[in-house]
């Protein structure tokens, strides 16, 4: 299965709302097949179908537990959060759309989310910790959000401005 290109902050793709999936069929399989490749060579916890070009409400995750109990590998297809915690915590994101740099994002601690697995049959996840973190910024990508619209104006200017001089650099 090939690995797809991620696009990068930049892409109108990035900041559109996705569409809902509504046939669980061969071309879904295979969506998220190479989803799962692209995350896993470029070793994200999580990768959104917006990020490989597709405007669909999928996403892959995977989350090693924090007490290291093994990995939690799977794509949900038009997931929905169906409760959050008042609380929030705050920890480093980063994006694969947006290499090298990272920054402090608050979120609710845990989150209830229900969605569909590419076969179609109904899932049920209650995350929290790290996993929680992955899902609410996946499901951010369905919705055209990225993390640096969940931090100051300040942050975003200084993590931009090293987001553009490490692709120069890149770019030559
Ligand atoms: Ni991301």
């Amino acid at each position: 299965m090939p690995v797809r290109e991620i696009v990068l902050l930049g892409d109108p793709i990035l900041r559109e709302s996705a569409r809902e999936v509504e046939a669980f069929d061969e071309e879904l399989k295979v969506l998220v097949r190479d989803m799962f490749e692209t995350m896993v060579a470029a070793e994200g916890a999580g990768l959104a179908a917006p990020q490989v070009g597709v405007p669909l409400r999928v996403f892959v995750a995977d989350v090693r537990d924090e007490d290291g109990e093994g990995i939690r590998r799977f794509a949900l297809v038009n997931p929905r959060i169906v409760s959050a915690a008042d609380e929030e915590d705050r920890a480093a994101e980063g994006c694969l759309s947006i290499p090298g740099v990272s920054e402090v994002v608050s979120r609710p601690s845990a989150v209830v989310v229900e969605a569909f697995d590419p076969e179609g049959r109904p899932v049920r996840v209650e995350a929290e910790g790290i996993l929680a973190r992955v899902l609410q910024h996946e499901l951010d990508h369905l919705d055209g959000v990225l993390f640096i619209d969940r931090i100051s104006a300040l942050k975003r200017r200084m993590v931009l401005k090293k987001y553009r001089k490490l692709r120069e650099k890149e770019e030559g």
